[in-house]
């Protein structure tokens, strides 16, 4: 069997850039984001990854953001654990982040904006109770890597579908910098960072990590939340 012909739709969605010309133009239509087509792959397998979420122009917009906070001195580096135990482990995270809080810039608010527009969506077709979206800014210098972790944090169900929006142009496999979600039973699928790619996971479902780059990678990651549990108990 040729290597293709064992491969699943998303390893091809993830990849489509290493397949024949001819197929990854097919592809590169049929990846092209709708909410409906991205609802469709969460709802069969969990995840979900689709091309062209944001326009080239918003892309670029949201790029020099990243790269003018990052300039500026205001992308910090990312911490691990949590409460008493948080803590800067550069092994176990590389990158540098800057948590958008009120949007400063027309890129910032359009985003959030088409984001909102997904939770709508999400909660519509899959009952998911989703109340906003929390997101940063995150470079990782070339080299930078996050280990195999889940987003969900320990004794808290907020954060229920995982979103990562990838920010470079031209990313191409030799770069490496390759998200590689683990889907069970010793499986995984990994997704390059190409910009305009957005990936969105449940949460509590997959580990998930970071392989490291030749390249700056960029991107804009988070969460759609729930309330917690403990308001209503
Ligand atoms: C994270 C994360 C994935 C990515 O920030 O928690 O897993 O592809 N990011 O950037
Ligand atoms: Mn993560």
């Amino acid at each position: 069997m040729a290597p293709e012909e064992t491969r699943t739709p998303a390893a091809q969605a993830g990849q489509g850039s290493q397949g024949t010309s001819t197929g990854s133009e097919v592809e590169a239509t049929s990846r092209a984001f709708t909410p409906a087509r991205l609802i469709d792959q969460l709802a069969e397998r969990g995840f979900g990854i689709a091309d062209h979420f944001v326009d080239d122009a918003l892309l670029a917009g949201l790029r020099d953001r990243c790269l003018e906070l990052n300039a500026a001195g205001d992308l910090r580096p990312a911490k691990v654990g949590r409460g008493a135990n948080e803590r800067l482990a550069p092994e176990v995270r590389g990158d540098f982040i800057s948590w958008l809080q009120a949007p400063e810039r027309d890129a910032e608010q359009r985003l959030l904006a088409k984001l909102d527009a997904l939770r709508a969506e999400l909660n519509r077709a899959l009952m998911a109770g989703l109340h906003d979206y929390q997101g940063h800014f995150a470079i990782y210098p070339s080299g930078a890597s996050y280990a195999r972790h889940f987003d969900r944090l320990v004794g808290s169900d907020v954060r229920a579908i995982s979103a990562a929006l990838y920010l470079n142009a031209d990313w191409r496999p030799e770069h490496g910098g390759q998200l590689r979600i683990y889907t069970g039973g010793g499986s995984c699928e990994d997704v390059m960072p190409q910009g305009g790619r957005l990936v969105a996971f449940l949460s509590d479902r997959f580990e998930h990590e970071v392989l490291p780059a030749t390249r700056e990678r960029l991107s804009f990651t988070g969460w759609f939340r729930r309330r917690p549990l403990e308001g209503f108990v």
